[in-house]
């Protein structure tokens, strides 16, 4: 026989677990429901602006791209017909997916195009080489360090909406004569390669001075915000300011003019990144030192504080 008090307090506690499981059920509905709401309505692309996006990002058979927010799918199976591009689009809404699908069908391209329902935040990007967008600017600014982590040398287009601080590498405004529905108006493509992460320093050996020249050790320290990139060298106890850094994905090339003893000389580099590694050529111009080198420069310490945001 369980005493009376026991039996009121196993009753109190059982009302309050059970009111306790259903406010986090609850909790969780709401959570669900507002994880499936579209944030951004759908709108779409004037095919001429499509055009425009895939052509600024050059894109071709050999690339993989991703519409995120695909509408009735016209980016990705635009890409399949005329490029022959394999790739998918997510949207949140099913009735859009269903769309697509069709569309893809009516073009003849299932075998390179699909659409899955899915939120674009909940997406995998790192098989795309080309990420499409035409979101809204916040939604931009909450996938901008998703973007920035992706391969670098994956291209990303948008569709009227920038991404802030990180400017593009190419834009282009064009006017369209349908954009809502019937009336005309401007549209904005913003094109971003994803830029290597170079901060750090760099050290590689050029003999320069011709046949058995001792070689000379350059090291240059570098400091990133996206794909803007700055620099000093440092060659046999001389220090000069890197000019004319450009980084567009993993491609990169700047130049300085120091000199080592026999007068000044103009140094300019290109090379691709790779990793730790930095692989391409090097030309030298002064009055005694003349030529094209190889060169191959080592990462040294990675400055992880001057790193873009992430
Ligand atoms: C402006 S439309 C762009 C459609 C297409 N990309 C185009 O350019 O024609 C945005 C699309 O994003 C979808 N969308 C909104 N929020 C989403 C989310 N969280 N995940 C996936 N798709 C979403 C909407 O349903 C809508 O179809």
């Amino acid at each position: 026989m369980i005493p009376r008090f026991n039996r009121v307090r196993r009753w109190v506690y059982g009302c309050a677990e059970a009111f306790l499981l259903s406010a986090a059920a609850l909790l969780l509905c709401v959570g669900a429901a507002r994880a499936q709401q579209p944030r951004v309505p759908y709108v779409p692309t004037p095919q001429e602006v499509v055009d425009r996006m895939l052509q600024m990002a050059k894109v071709s058979a050999n690339d993989y791209l991703i519409d995120l927010g695909s509408g009735d799918g016209r980016i990705v199976v635009t890409a399949a017909k005329t490029l022959g591009t394999r790739g998918f689009g997510v949207d949140i809404n099913p009735v859009r997916v269903s769309e697509a699908m069709e569309n893809a069908q009516k073009a003849g391209v299932t075998d390179k195009a699909a659409f899955y329902q899915r939120d674009l935040f909940q997406t995998d990007l790192s098989q795309a080489s080309v990420i499409t967008m035409y979101l809204l600017p916040r939604v931009n600014m909450e996938l901008r360090p998703k973007l920035l982590d992706l391969k670098p040398g994956t291209r990303i287009v948008s569709h009227d909406f920038s991404m802030d601080e990180w400017k593009p590498d190419a834009f282009a405004q064009m006017y369209v004569k349908e954009k809502y529905g019937n009336s005309g108006g401007q549209s904005d493509v913003f094109l971003w390669v994803v830029p290597a992460k170079t901060p750090g320093s760099w050290r590689w050996e050029l003999a320069a001075g011709g046949k058995g020249a001792k070689p000379l050790t350059y090291t240059v320290t570098l400091a990133q915000t996206f794909q803007m990139v700055t620099g000093n060298v440092s060659v046999t106890g001389r220090t000069a300011p890197l000019q004319n850094v450009k980084l567009t994905g993993t491609e990169i090339s700047f130049s300085f003019t120091v000199d080592s003893g026999t007068g000044p000389v103009r140094h300019e580099f290109k090379g691709r990144v790779e990793g730790d590694s930095i692989i391409g050529s090097a030309s030298l111009s002064g009055s005694r030192t003349q030529g094209q080198y190889e060169w191959n420069a080592a990462r040294g310490v990675q400055n992880k504080t001057s790193q873009q945001d992430r």
